[in-house]
């Protein structure tokens, strides 16, 4: 069957306005999406908290799907604020639960959500050094020695695209029992994920990016053994186990259980609107198809790659092997990258500006017009037509 990546291109308004470029800072959303979360309001506009029960179990529903992509089961999934939340919430974890000296490995391009946390928190952090913005799993593994704790990397760079090889890397640090850490944000649900068969103790993904529901929080992966070694740091009445007609935990300085499930991370309420709407965007994805996305990102990158070369334009991202691509190309015209940034935005391209080099996302509503846009309006840039 072959897609309509015209149709798909129809769903999104904002193509109408913009050659948008910044899916890996937040995407826009579908018209289906949207109309789902404005129904959602809708609800609460007019029956209040009346369908609370039942949104808990759609909520329930899309911990299973999302499971489900991840190779795992629902009781490993809870909902968290964002992935800075579930990093600071592993490092309290590891500082209650493990005495000192002891240390974590993570990569110097890392996005800080991932490391601050276990920064503030006094941990011991070495950072690996990237070679031409790669990281093999053999260099990460140099880095380690008997005291590191865990290992804590993004499945795919923010600011370079490149994705790394989790299941190698798992491989690795399973045989070394080293805690394996993933920040899925930029490569999950477009890039696959086994936990298991990568031997994943916790994952974070942040669904701004790539989840095309707008900002709505990030869902955090932890395997039975890790919560059972580490246990939440917090707890709140939906954390723990209920007890009584309401199956509240209201009884004060009464000894209490943590829930055995993910849902240990879960302390209160959360965004429960936005996250039905991300319910709508899944199988909007799943109805296209991971595999035949993943295809088209690819057909859209290297577009792009060819016509910078074409511009003679140095790309730093990793493009040799099409296992460390992914939907993001940064390129640096040398000098001058700040500005051009400006420039393109002021002709409604938009990318952004990441380690000083220039980010592009592709996305399943780009097209080959938009590159060619972003080409010539780069081309004019550089010859000082801009
Ligand atoms: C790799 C990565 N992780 C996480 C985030 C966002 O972190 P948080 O969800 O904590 O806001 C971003 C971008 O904002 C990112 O690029």
């Amino acid at each position: 069957m072959t897609t309509d990546w015209k149709k798909i291109r129809d769903d999104f308004p904002v193509t109408k306005t913009h050659a948008y470029f910044l899916s890996a800072a937040m995407s826009p959303l579908p018209v289906s999406v949207f109309e789902a979360l404005a129904g959602e309001y809708r609800k609460v506009m007019l029956d209040g908290d009346i369908h609370y029960e039942e949104d808990l179990r759609k909520c329930d529903a899309l911990s299973s799907d999302l499971a489900c992509l991840l190779g795992t089961k629902a009781d490993n999934m809870a909902f968290v604020a964002n992935t800075s939340t579930a990093m600071s919430l592993i490092a309290l974890a590891f500082q209650d639960r493990v005495p000192k000296p002891f240390n974590v490995v993570s990569l110097e391009d890392e996005f800080p959500s991932s490391t601050l946390g276990f920064e503030h928190r006094g941990i011991e952090m070495r950072y690996v050094r990237p070679a031409n913005a790669r990281y093999s799993p053999e260099s990460i593994i140099a880095a380690a020695d008997g005291e590191t704790l865990a290992v804590v990397a993004s499945f795919v760079q923010y600011a370079t695209g490149f994705r790394l090889d989790l299941e190698a890397l798992g491989c690795l640090l399973n045989d070394r029992r080293i805690l394996f850490i993933v920040n899925a944000t930029q490569g999950f649900p477009y890039f696959p994920i086994d936990v298991e068969a990568m031997n994943i103790d916790a994952l974070s993904c942040s669904f701004h990016k790539w989840g095309l529901a707008g900002h709505l929080g990030a869902m955090f992966y932890t395997s039975e053994a890790f919560r059972a070694r580490f246990p939440a740091p917090s707890a709140g009445w939906l954390s723990v186990m209920g007890e009584g007609e309401d199956s509240i935990h209201t009884a004060k300085n009464v000894p209490f259980r943590l829930h055995p499930t993910a849902k240990q991370y879960m302390p209160g309420t959360y965004n429960l609107q936005p996250l039905l709407a991300f319910r709508v965007a899944v199988d909007y994805m799943k109805r296209i198809g991971f595999e035949n996305i993943r295809r088209r990102l690819f057909e859209l990158t290297d577009y792009l790659i060819a016509g910078l070369g074409r511009l003679g334009i140095l790309i730093v991202s990793p493009i040799d092997r099409l296992e460390e691509r992914s939907a993001i190309v940064a390129f640096s015209l040398g000098e001058g990258n700040g500005r051009c940034v400006e420039a393109l935005a002021a002709k409604n391209i938009h990318v952004s500006l990441r380690i000083g080099l220039i980010r592009v996302s592709l996305n399943i509503f780009n097209d080959e017009g938009d590159i060619d846009r972003l080409l010539e309006a780069v081309k004019n840039f550089r010859s000082g037509r801009s």
